[in-house]
């Protein structure tokens, strides 16, 4: 099947590998704007072509373009189907396993996203990332160069004939340079903005060395109109040379989609004068009701309000203004220069509960101060992401206090802290997929026991060995995985340990704003990127197993899965390819039926029993959940395809007795 067909209603539906659910999405949105284009639920790239080609014509001569060696594969790649490859559940690697919602994953991220976009679809609301900055470098814990080697470079750039002659001469590397990085970064990116959510956004932390390139190619992926904002932040150590002082980096902020970007739930208050002093105002009259508070002024009738000689902020009022135990006593029409004159009038009309004003934040209370009568507005308003940030201190003291200070440049974890308050929801899925010492997940349980938060994070690490004279891999971490591991294990506890004592020294009162240390998810489950465990997809036999390894299993399961597999690692490998299930389902074992079957968060049923009797059938069928998938071993049934056909039939028809619903069936 082609990637750009829907996929088809039918009994026989095999559990695609490299589907991309999402697909049906774009298809579906192409129709909805030119639906000359799609025929049948198969995309027409003549209609297409039809359509725009006037536009294509006029483009070819000159266009606003970034282009550099390797693009059209970089942009190609985004979209390659991941084939062979799935997420491994590491029990022994995880903590808390049974409760966490967090998610640690060991594997090139590139691979890794692919892997999530199904998943994980619009679900992330925040992605904090901070790649290597391609410095040159080659001292960190990390690789941080990425420079095309010069055969490569030459021949993707058409420098040198097939014969390596070379075409052009080459006398400047930058290209090279600038090259790989942008290959690297390129269809990440574009794979990671598929992720965020229609409210959500990406955060890139990025220097000198490649913020010019990176605005570039974000631009292009997610639209400039999409730049929030591009945010200085000083240097933890400032880099001097012969004639300059290097002080700033910078983060990247775009959203997926600017007019849907919400800030997060980081409020202040601000209080503002209700009056102008500006001559051209107008002074209309605005009813104040009965009710308001009057801080500082005594109770009793007021003829007129003080006033200033001269002010033009003066309040005049028509009838007697009364206070009475500190409120207004009853309703009175006053008449000045206002300034948010709408703002008052909604709120009032909203018998004074919590309104929302015309241009920022919840207008929540109206009051007067004194005898001038002047309005007082008390406003609730978002937190807004400032473009310079000053306060950024070296990331390695939160790495000190964990006994743990063995990894280059972490980044300063309350500036992330601060990044992930003001731009995610309390109960938001935060992404890294750059994550080195993991001062992301750090950030978000810090956050969390600081707001009563329940963010979860899903981190994403290269298990990049660490060089062997570095202290890292002295003290016996072998790769940055490990190191990233550790930080989290050591900093949740520590994070629950001092939100314990604060919890019992609170009295009862306070502690209802507290997070119940018991409740914060200082857990994480570990996967790791591995290959499929599904023969069908990679049937070769994995290097450095045995025969006797493959003996041991079943010859069903051998002919079914790889090696070394397990049932647990087939069923998360199903619930990658699922839109509406994500890594953290709930996986229930369901005894009554066979060994073999699992419920995974209520709505997909995975029955890998090697065979499947009539009762088995009537039970699933009879299950008291509404399931939206079936999956089963076409093994089960051998080569009877009638039995396999009565059975798909069967099970059909009790499910529509039970739940009135079309079953689909689907097969491994
Ligand atoms: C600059 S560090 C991130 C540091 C992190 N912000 C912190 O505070 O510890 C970049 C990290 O990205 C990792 N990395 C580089 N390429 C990667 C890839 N393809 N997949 C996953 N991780 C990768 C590197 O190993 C390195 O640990």
């Amino acid at each position: 099947m082609n990637k750009f067909e829907k996929v088809p209603e039918g009994v026989f539906n095999k559990v695609e590998h490299n589907k991309q659910e999402f697909i049906n999405k774009f298809i579906d949105d192409l129709e909805g704007l030119f639906p000359e284009t799609v025929k049948d639920g198969i995309v027409d790239f003549q209609a297409l072509l039809d359509r725009f080609g006037e536009y294509e014509e006029s483009n070819k001569i000159e266009k606003y373009n970034m282009t550099w060696v390797g693009k059209r594969q970089a942009i190609k790649e985004a979209d390659k189907d991941i084939v062979g490859r799935t997420l491994k559940y590491v029990e022994e690697d995880s903590k808390n396993p049974e409760t966490t919602e967090n998610i640690y994953i060991e594997g090139d991220n590139l691979e890794v996203l692919k892997l999530l976009r199904q998943s994980y679809y619009g679900k992330i609301k925040m992605i904090y990332i901070d790649p290597p900055y391609n410095t040159g470098k080659g001292e960190f814990v990390y690789k941080d160069y990425f420079t095309l080697s010069k055969e490569i470079y030459d021949k993707l750039s058409g420098n040198v004939d097939k014969y390596g002659e070379r075409l052009v001469k080459s006398n400047k590397d930058s290209g090279r340079y600038h090259s790989n990085w942008l290959n690297m970064m390129y269809p990440r990116l574009k794979v990671a903005r598929d992720l965020l959510t229609d409210d959500g956004v990406i955060f890139i932390s990025i220097d000198d060395n490649e913020v010019h390139n990176l605005r570039k190619i974000c631009d292009e992926i997610f639209g400039e109109e999409n730049l929030l904002l591009q945010q200085t932040i000083n240097k933890s150590s400032q880099i001097a040379t012969e004639f300059t002082v290097n002080m700033h980096e910078y983060i990247l902020v775009y959203c997926k989609n600017i007019v849907q970007f919400e800030l997060g739930n980081d409020y202040k208050y601000t209080i503002s004068r209700g009056t102008v002093g500006n001559e051209d105002q107008t002074t209309p009259k605005i009813k104040f009701p009965k009710g308001l508070s009057c801080y500082g002024i005594k109770d009793g009738i007021y003829k007129e309000t003080r006033k200033i000689e001269g002010s033009k902020e003066n309040i005049y009022n028509y009838d007697n203004i009364v206070v009475k135990n500190g409120k207004l006593g009853k309703d009175v029409v006053l008449q000045a220069r206002w300034r948010s004159s709408n703002d008052m009038r909604n709120f009032f009309d909203n018998n004074c509960k919590p309104t929302r004003a015309k241009i920022n934040g919840v207008i929540e209370e109206i009051y007067f101060e004194n005898d001038r009568f002047v309005p007082q507005i008390k406003k609730r308003i978002k937190k807004k992401i400032n473009s310079v940030n000053f306060n950024n201190k070296r990331g390695s003291k939160y790495l000190e206090e964990l006994e743990l200070n063995i990894f280059d440049n972490p980044k300063d974890m309350e500036v992330i802290k601060k990044i992930i308050r003001r731009s995610s929801y309390k109960d938001s899925i935060i992404l890294d997929f750059f994550s080195g010492s993991a001062t992301t997940a750090h950030a978000v349980m810090d956050l969390n026991a600081e707001d009563g938060g329940n963010r979860k994070y899903i981190m994403v690490q290269l298990p990049e060995p660490t060089d062997e004279k570095s202290e890292a891999h002295k003290a016996g971490y072998k790769n940055i995985c490990e190191i990233g591991k550790e930080r989290i294990r050591r900093a949740g506890d520590k994070i629950k340990e001092e939100l314990k004592e604060k919890y019992n020294s609170a009295n009862e009162e306070e502690r209802k704003s507290m997070k119940n240390p018991e409740d914060l998810d200082i857990g994480f489950k570990v996967f790791k990127v591995e290959d499929t465990n599904l023969k069908r997809i990679k049937d070769t036999v994995k290097e450095g197993i045995s025969m006797e390894e493959h003996k041991a299993i079943s010859p069903k399961d051998n002919k079914d899965f790889n090696p070394h597999f397990t049932d647990i690692d087939v069923v998360y490998e199903m619930m990658l390819k699922r839109q509406d299930i994500d890594l953290n389902e709930e996986i229930i074992l369901l005894d009554d039926i066979g060994e073999r079957t699992y419920l995974v968060g209520y709505t997909m049923l995975i029955c890998l029993e090697e065979e499947v009797t009539e009762e088995m059938v009537e039970k699933i069928g009879s299950l008291d959940v509404d399931l939206s998938w079936i999956i089963m071993r076409d093994s089960a049934f051998g080569n009877n395809i009638n039995l396999k056909l009565n059975t798909v039939n069967k099970l059909r028809t009790i499910v529509k007795e039970n739940h009135r619903k079309e079953q689909k069936i689907y097969w491994i």
